[in-house]
Order: C-alpha cells, then sequence, then structure tokens
C-alpha cells in the first residue's frame, strides 16, 4: 500500500497581509498532514506564495516599492503565519525562487514541443484581482463598471499578442478523467460545476502577457512573460525537484494525494492544471478539493471587501487551539460558514474546557490521590469498560475512510460524542464511591486515563499542542503518537507515574452573560 501522502494549499498572493481565510486552508490541510502522519504515512506538506502578475507588480507600485523586495517582505508574513498557525509543513516555496522558474521555464518548452501552445493575439476582459481572463457571459455591469459575475471583482479590456495554450484539444481527455476519477475534484457538488463549464466547451487559454514585466519570461521571447496562474500552478511540481524524475521527493509524492484549495480557485485546478500536465504526459494529481468560504456577514472575506477577521488578534486573545478547533468544527467542510466570536468563545467553553480540559483534571486529579500517584497496576475490565473502550478499536478503519474522503464533519462528531461519552462513564461509575473496592476503583481509573489517551491522540491533528499537554499526564511525547495504538486497551504502562496537567483551557466570561 502507498504509505506517501503529498498535500498542498493553494500558494498565497502576498499582495496583503494574510487573512482568516488563507489561515482556514493551511489549517485544515495541517489537519490532513498530522493525521497521515499519525498515521504512519510519509508525509510531504507544501504551501508557499505566489509572487508573479500584474496584481503583485500594481501592489508593490502603489507603495512605490521594487517588487521583489515587496514580494520578499510580504512573503516573510505568510511564512510567519505558518509558524504562528503550529503547521507542520515540509517547504514553503515561493515562485521567484530560481527552483521554481526553472521548473516553469522547462514545462513550458515541453508544452511547446508538444506543439500544445501557439503564438496569436488576445482580446477580452481580464481581472487583475482574479488574475482569471473571463468570457462575455462572465460579465456583468455595476454602476457603470464591468465586473465579474462570481467574484464580482473588476475586469478590465486587454488586446496583446500572446502565446495560447491548446485547451480547446483537451475538453474530451478532461472529460474522459473525470468520469474514471470520481473523486478526482470534490466535493461533488464542486464536481459538477466543473464538468458543465468543460461541455460547453474549452477556448484556448492565452498563457503569456506582454504588456508588463513581472514574470518569468518566456523561453527564447523575451518580450513575454508567463501567465501567473501557468507559473503558479506548477509550484506543485517544482517543490519535488520535477524534472528531475529520479529525484527522490518527485518519486516518492508525485502525483499529488489532494490539492486543498477554496472553491474559487476550482477551474485553475480542476480544469486547466490537469490539461497543462496531459499535455506535457505527467500523471494527474489523484485529488482536488474545492472548501467554502469564511464568510463576514455574507460576504467572502477579502481585502477588497475590507471585511478581514485577522486571524493573528484572534490566536492573541483567544490562543491558536482554540481557533484551530473552531474552525475544523463550526465550518462545515466543503460549505461556506460564518464565523463568529460569539461561537468560539461558546466552543471554547463548551466542547473545549468543559468536556475534554476539565475531563482530563478530574480524572487525573482522582487518579494521583487515589491510586498513589500512579497508574494503577491491577485491573479487571467489565462490560462497561470494554463497551467505552472498544469504541475506538470498532471505529478506526471508518475514521481513516471517512478522512481520505474529506468528511471533517464525521471525525469531530465522532469526538464530540466521544467526550461526552467519557464524562458520563466517569459519573456513571462514581470511582468516588468504590473505595472499598479497589479493584473496580482502579479499573475506573485506568479506562478513563485510556479514553484520555485515545481522545487526545484523535485531537492531535486538531489542537496539537493541547493534546500533547494533557499526553504529559503519561510522559508521552509527539513521536509516541500512533493512530492504531488507539485500538490498544491497555496501552498504559502499570505503576508509571502519572504527572499532573496544566489547565488546558480557560473558560471566557462571556461579555453576554
Ligand atoms: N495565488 C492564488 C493561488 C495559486 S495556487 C497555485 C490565489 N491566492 S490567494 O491569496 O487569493 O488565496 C487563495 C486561497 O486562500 C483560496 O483558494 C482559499 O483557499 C483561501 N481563501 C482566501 N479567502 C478565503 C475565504 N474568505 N474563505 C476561505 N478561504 C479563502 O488565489
Amino acid at each position: 500500500m502507498d504509505k506517501n501522502f503529498y498535500i498542498t494549499t493553494p500558494i498565497y498572493y502576498p499582495s496583503a497581509k494574510p487573512h482568516m481565510g488563507h489561515a482556514y486552508s493551511s489549517i485544515i490541510a495541517d489537519f490532513f498532514a498530522r493525521f497521515k502522519k499519525i498515521d504512519d504515512y510519509e508525509v510531504h506538506f507544501l504551501t508557499g506564495t505566489d509572487e508573479h502578475g500584474l496584481k503583485i507588480q500594481r501592489s508593490a507600485e502603489q507603495q512605490g516599492q521594487d517588487p521583489q523586495k515587496f514580494c520578499d517582505k510580504i512573503s516573510q508574513t505568510f511564512r510567519d503565519l505558518s509558524k504562528k498557525l503550529n503547521l507542520s509543513n515540509t517547504d514553503f516555496i515561493r515562485t521567484t525562487e530560481e527552483r521554481h522558474k526553472n521548473t516553469v521555464q522547462y514545462l513550458w518548452k515541453e508544452l511547446e514541443k508538444n506543439d500544445d501552445i501557439y503564438l496569436s493575439n488576445y482580446s477580452g476582459w481580464y481581472s487583475v484581482s482574479d488574475e482569471a481572463f473571463y468570457n462575455e457571459d462572465e460579465i456583468e455591469e455595476v454602476d457603470g463598471k464591468k465586473m465579474a459575475i462570481n467574484s464580482k471583482s473588476p475586469v478590465e479590456w486587454i488586446e496583446e499578442e500572446s502565446y495560447f495554450f491548446r485547451l480547446s484539444k483537451w475538453e474530451k481527455p478532461l472529460l474522459n478523467h473525470y468520469e474514471s476519477n470520481p473523486n478526482f475534484i470534490s466535493p461533488d457538488s464542486r464536481k459538477n460545476e466543473v464538468i458543465s463549464f468543460v461541455k460547453n466547451g474549452l477556448k484556448d487559454l492565452s498563457v503569456s502577457r506582454k504588456t508588463f514585466t513581472w514574470g518569468i519570461p518566456v523561453p527564447n521571447n523575451k518580450d513575454h512573460v508567463i501567465y501567473v496562474w501557468l507559473d503558479a500552478l506548477t509550484n506543485y511540481l517544482s517543490a519535488l525537484n520535477y524534472p528531475n524524475t529520479n529525484d527522490e521527493l518527485y518519486n516518492k509524492f508525485w502525483p499529488a494525494s489532494v490539492h486543498l484549495i477554496g472553491k474559487d480557485i476550482l477551474r485553475f485546478h480542476a480544469i486547466y492544471w490537469p490539461a497543462f500536465l496531459l499535455a506535457a504526459k505527467i500523471e494527474l494529481p489523484k485529488k482536488v478539493y474545492g472548501h467554502g468560504w469564511i464568510l463576514s456577514g455574507d460576504e467572502k472575506m477579502s481585502k477588497s471587501k475590507g471585511n478581514i477577521l485577522d486571524p493573528l488578534e484572534i490566536i492573541k486573545e483567544y490562543g491558536l487551539d482554540p481557533l484551530r478547533y473552531y474552525l475544523i468544527k463550526e465550518v462545515s467542510f466543503g460549505n461556506d460558514g460564518n464565523i463568529s466570536q460569539d461561537r468560539l468563545e461558546d466552543c471554547i467553553n463548551g466542547d473545549l474546557a468543559n468536556n475534554y480540559g476539565n475531563y482530563c483534571q478530574r480524572v487525573t486529579a482522582f487518579a494521583i490521590k487515589n491510586c498513589d500517584g500512579k497508574i494503577p497496576n491491577k485491573i479487571e475490565f467489565q462490560k462497561d469498560d470494554l463497551q467505552i473502550l472498544d469504541k475506538y478499536k470498532n471505529n478506526l478503519d471508518n475514521i481513516r475512510l471517512k478522512i481520505d474522503d474529506q468528511n471533517l464533519n464525521f471525525y469531530i462528531d465522532f469526538i464530540v460524542k466521544s467526550l461526552f461519552e467519557a464524562n458520563k462513564y466517569f459519573n456513571d461509575q462514581e470511582p468516588w464511591k468504590k473505595k472499598d473496592d479497589p479493584l473496580r476503583l482502579n479499573t475506573i481509573v485506568y479506562t478513563s486515563l485510556e479514553i484520555i489517551r485515545k481522545i487526545s491522540y484523535l485531537l492531535y491533528p486538531i489542537i496539537p499542542n493541547s493534546s500533547l499537554k494533557a499526553l504529559k499526564i503519561f510522559s508521552l511525547s509527539e513521536s509516541d503518537i500512533k493512530l492504531k495504538s488507539i485500538i490498544n486497551n491497555e496501552s498504559l504502562s502499570k505503576g508509571s507515574n502519572i504527572n499532573k496537567i496544566e489547565i488546558l483551557f480557560k473558560k471566557i466570561e462571556k461579555k453576554n452573560d
């Protein structure tokens, strides 16, 4: 079985500082990367910044800065954010790096060699904000201004000499690929959008620009720079040292397991990218998953709309793990989601402080006091104990399947239910009334401690720091976390010390309480 897993985030435009939407994509990708890691996969997790194109050139000009210096500065804020979000990424790519430029120019030459690129003239609508070309039927006029209907961003008319990619030639092969690989585009609702777009007919795609210079030059024609999306998408390959196909990274990790993206950039990933790859005779990624948007009010959060929530401010106020937990739980994965401080506070108080934090606290305090501070030695499971412990074993394969299906909702529901049942078990068993039956008391304590371990393993991909804090109870560290060991009901080493646990989550006094 293939035990390598390659996941990517979109590479972000360093046109302004990062916002919650960017943090969302990255946190979700980190969840999958960490899950696969503890399930014994070798994981390559790529994120980075997309630095060329007119959008970036204009943003730099507005600030009177050289584009490279401008990108250096803002790309660093994305790198800093990846640290702040505790991402486990194994690489961070910038499209202004040499390794990337070489790959893009190589790919261009391959496309040209295969007669998939030709020189002609482009005239049509272009949105600098989306870096996208639009057909007439994708444009509307609002207050005398032409806008792209989907993204609501302004478009401008451009007419210039341009190289074209023969996208039309790949219409049928793409449709065949979608049909024979039903999981290639997920979720299903997005797949249908893409298929109907392709079925409506694909026009050849303009893949170079001549009227600005901030980009990778077209090989053998320095008057043109390569279209920023052809440049950007190639990052997924350049990070694996393509075209060096003997390279270890390329061999292990291509084709990518999943490109995780927002639904706004599905067309580029589910149509253009596979078409470029087909044309260059490179294997296609296994899956493109388009998640929904984080909304602010009813609108997509974005710089141009001025409705941005700053992840750093939220982290400063509430901490990182609460934000990670909240985004993974409350935004139903695949759909759009509104986020609110009120709901975030409810999550912290309910799920995290009461159900998880308090359970860990109560069980360890009781165990330290009543079992000499040591994991009980002699135990004898009864039906009630095995019923709650075996649930993990019985669900492990299903959890894996659901995660391969990106069904985060199932995963988080399983955890929330498990926490509820754990608290109920401890309450119902009333170990404080079993002081004259040490075997029973010890067994209840052992069972409750095992549950802390199992749930903390499952929580690790969501809230890594807090999970690791909880696992210190058993002196377990990151490298000990193995998903497969949640099936083991007697993994805690009997007789070893139980360590005190620090408070995991502080309850928030709600302003409107
Ligand atoms: N540079 C391109 C992507 C190139 S990938 C080869 C780009 N960059 S971006 O900075 O605009 O970021 C896009 C991604 O950020 C979206 O696809 C999405 O994953 C995430 N988000 C940006 N705003 C978002 C929300 N409001 N909500 C959720 N995610 C969104 O497009």
